[in-house]
């Protein structure tokens, strides 16, 4: 994996994927402690706000004995204050490694074919790899396989689902999505989820019936209604995603003891109620600790192969 870009779930092979949840585990529980960056430096590129991922980046870059560099949008003001290209070419010359969060996702893909050094997909308006390794480690980790195992995601057809459906594809995971009519995953990212999901042997189903989707589940997950950048139409949304709202009720509908899962930051009350993002099946913060054990094994994996 040395030198390669993640930009998505779909650049990887599946010894790939195995790869980074086997050093996750590791890192985890604390089994590589000699594992070793010093003298790297991470640029992180943020022109959205972060907590989760932003922290344990630079903590993970700190565990290992590497730098991190926090670049806001203010700082860079990529495109406007200097082009993509020349960002990506000189950060190349100071840098050996990047993490962008960017609005648009043709943002990343130019700053990823510029740049000389790996570039890490911290979220787009497209797709949140980390997030989606992360959450497969998680469920890995609660379930030991994916085998047989259903993933139910209620709620809107967005970055998170998209990285979702394309790793549950990869590693053989079932995915059932319901979204409301018109907030639909992409066209193409389902079809590439399905075909992977043919060759890995598990079943992808897109349908706009939430309690459809979460029958049988054995891990419900759930996103906000509207992401960044989409906030002033969350008061148009919230009539029509009622339905998909992640509470005691619709639990009701899943396996018994199913988990329950979200990307945070969750709007409580909104997309998901206090009384479940707190109950006994929650795992988020657990998804939340994951995302430092991973993306530490994703550094090592692009810096030193
Ligand atoms: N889940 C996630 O990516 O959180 P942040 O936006 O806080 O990084
Ligand atoms: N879909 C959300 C995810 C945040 C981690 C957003 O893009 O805002």
């Amino acid at each position: 994996m040395k030198n390669k870009n993640l930009i998505s779930i779909d650049d990887l092979t599946i010894d790939e994927i195995d790869k980074i949840l086997d050093l996750a585990d590791k890192f985890k529980k604390k089994k590589k402690l000699n594992f070793d960056l010093s003298g790297k430096t991470l640029g992180l590129i943020f022109q959205k706000p972060s907590n989760r991922t932003r922290v344990s980046f630079m903590v993970g870059m700190h565990q290992l004995k590497g730098n991190s560099i926090y670049l806001t949008s203010e700082e860079l003001q990529l495109g406007k204050r200097e082009a993509i290209k020349d960002v990506a070419r000189v950060l190349s010359r100071y840098l050996d490694i990047i993490a962008a969060r960017t609005y648009s996702h043709k943002t990343i893909l130019e700053l990823a074919n510029e740049a000389d050094i790996p570039v890490i997909n911290a979220l787009t308006d497209l797709l949140h790899p980390c997030q989606a390794l992360s959450d497969i480690f998680t469920i890995k980790e609660l379930r030991d396989n994916f085998k047989d195992i259903k993933l139910a995601y209620v709620g809107d057809g967005n970055n998170v689902l998209h990285s979702l459906l394309l790793a549950a594809g990869k590693v053989g995971l079932n995915l059932s999505a319901a979204t409301p009519e018109g907030y639909e995953p992409d066209g193409n990212i389902v079809e590439k989820a399905k075909k992977n999901a043919e060759i890995s042997g598990s079943t992808i189903e897109i349908t706009n019936n939430p309690i459809e989707a979460v029958n049988n589940a054995d891990f419900i997950y759930t996103d906000v209604w509207a992401s960044m950048h989409q906030e002033d139409e969350l008061d148009e949304r919230k009539n029509l995603f009622k339905p998909y709202q992640v509470n005691a009720e619709l639990l009701s509908k899943a396996k018994r003891n199913c988990f329950i899962m979200h990307c945070l930051p969750a709007k409580r009350g909104i997309e998901i109620t206090d009384e479940v993002l707190d109950g006994p099946q929650s795992v988020v913060y657990d998804q939340a600790e994951n995302r430092l054990h991973v993306q530490k094994a994703i550094l090592f994996l692009l810096l030193k192969g």
